[in-house]
Formats: structure tokens, sequence, C-alpha cells
């Protein structure tokens, strides 16, 4: 199943708009003219070689780096009193490049965590919860279950129960199915798709698959390391016909470029 064959893509109402956003660490610019807008309910992908920029722009997007600019709803986020930063950032579930669970919690707890965190439910409402996100994720476990007696792909998806656990209306996921093995990563692609059609979730994911960025992403944008900044976007499909960057080219095509020791790391080399 397809986002295409669903019928269901982007609402063509943007949910993020991204205008001339430049990020890095101190005076290091990683990318710099960045501009793109996010459809509401749409599944977008961030797209580039390793080490281009796309968890800084994950970070930055969702307020942990300070970005020049970034409207969220139409409101300008970065700008907004730090109250109202916050409340907005809470409408953003996050999985991490390491999304790692807490090992000494069983998988309830970690999905439970930010509902004692940030709610004032009680207990049993908050067993509930977690209870139900995991369902959603399609996991029915003991609640003693620990992260390391979960597959993978399992972990996987109690880190997306964990950063659905306070519905947020954008999901961030950066490679969530790196590692993953074909099998798993499909079911991982589908629950994305499911959770967007389902639950009208935004999604924001950073992906070297590409099928999944073939199969579900809608819209994206690719992050050049070298020029610094967006050099191709619209859906991972139109990029495969894209003439003008070698680099994009070579990236959708799993092509290798010339020898050049910059480039030699696109698309994770040999994956
Ligand atoms: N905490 C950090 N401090 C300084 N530089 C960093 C930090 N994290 C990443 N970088 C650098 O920023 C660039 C982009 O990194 P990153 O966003 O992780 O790339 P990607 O996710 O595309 O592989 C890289 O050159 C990386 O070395
Ligand atoms: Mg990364």
């Amino acid at each position: 199943m397809t986002a295409t064959e669903t019928g269901a893509t982007g609402t063509g109402v943007p949910k993020f708009r991204i205008e001339g956003l430049a990020f890095g660490y101190g005076d290091a610019i990683v990318q710099h003219d960045v501009s793109f807008d996010v459809d509401d309910k749409s599944i977008f992908a961030i797209m580039g070689g390793s080490g281009c920029g796309k968890s800084t722009l994950m970070k930055t997007m969702i307020g942990l780096l300070e970005p020049m600019a970034i409207h969220v709803d139409d409101e300008d986020y970065w700008r907004a009193t730090e109250e109202r930063r916050a409340e907005i950032g809470r409408r953003f579930g996050v999985v991490f490049q390491s999304g790692a669970l807490w090992s000494s919690m069983t998988a309830e707890d970690n999905v439970a965590l930010p509902l004692r965190m940030f709610t004032r439910l009680n207990d049993a409402m908050i067993k509930d919860l977690a209870r139900l996100k995991l369902s959603l994720v399609g996991l029915d476990m003991a609640p003693s279950t620990m992260p390391s007696e979960l597959s993978g792909g399992m972990r996987r998806r109690v880190g997306i129960a964990r950063a659905l656990s306070l519905d947020p209306g954008v999901l961030f996921l950066d490679e969530p199915s790196a590692g993953l093995d074909p099998i798993a990563a499909k079911r991982l692609d589908d629950l994305i798709v499911e959770l967007r059609n389902g639950f009208g979730v935004t999604v924001i994911m950073v992906s070297h698959e590409l099928p999944s960025l073939l199969g579900i992403c809608d819209d994206g944008i690719f992050l050049d390391a070298e020029s610094k900044t967006v050099i191709a976007r619209g859906s991972p499909k139109s990029m495969l016909e894209d003439k003008q960057h070698p680099v994009v080219r070579a990236f959708m095509h799993r092509e290798r470029l010339a020898p050049e020791p910059h480039h030699r790391s696109i698309g994770d080399g040999n994956r």
C-alpha cells in the first residue's frame, strides 16, 4: 500500500512553513537558505547524504536548536513566548535517530513517561493510555515486558508509541527503519501510513531507505552537503527523474558518484 494508493496525501494546508532557515552549531553553518512547506497530514521526507544536516534540521524544527525563522500553523514558533513554545512543542512527537528506550523501565512505563511528566492523570488512567498507545502501534504485551525482551522492530514501535503518548499532531522520525530487516521495515512503513490516514498525524521523517521513501512519502526535500542547502524538493518519486543534480540521482538510484571522498558516504555507501 502506498500513500498514493490510499488516496490520502497532504491537505495542501501548510503545517510547517520554513523560510530562509539557517542552522548549525556555533559558528559552523550546516545548512542555509532552507525554505520549504510541510503540508498538514503529509508524510514528508528529509533526504540527503550522511552528515548533510538531516538530524540537525529535525532538532531545529522541534525547537532544540535556535533557528532563524520557523512557523507552525502560521504562528511564529521561535518568537513566541517560552510558554507558548512549550505548548506548541508538546504537539510534536519525536523519535530521535538513537531512539533508545529506557532499558531499566518496562516498555509500558517508557510510553507512560511523558504522560507522567506532562499530565495530571491518575496512575490507572496513565496505564490505560499507555496500553492503548501500544495497541495503536500493534503491540500487545504483558505489563512487565522489558525493552530487552523485544525485537528491534518492536522496540521502534514502542518508541513511536511513546512519541504518540501526548497525541501529537506532528510525528518526527529520524531514520525509523534503519537497521531493521526488510519485513519489519515494511511493517513500520505501513504503521506510519496508518497513523497518518487514521489519526491525521503529519509525519516528518529522515530516511535513507528507498522502499520507504518511494512507498510512503508524498513530499520532501533533499539537502546537499556541499552547497549546504536544499537542491531538490518534491516527492521522492519525482526525484528519481532529477536530471540537474548527480548527487540526487545517485542517492535515489543507489549509484556511486565519481570517487570524491566527500561524496562517498551518500546513501550510506553500500546499503
Ligand atoms: N552536537 C554537534 N556539535 C557540532 N557539530 C555537530 C553536532 N552534531 C552534528 N554535527 C555536525 O553537523 C553536521 C550535520 O550532522 P547531522 O545533522 O547529524 O547529519 P545527518 O543527520 O544528515 O547525517 C555534521 O557535519 C556533523 O558532524
Ligand atoms: Mg542523522
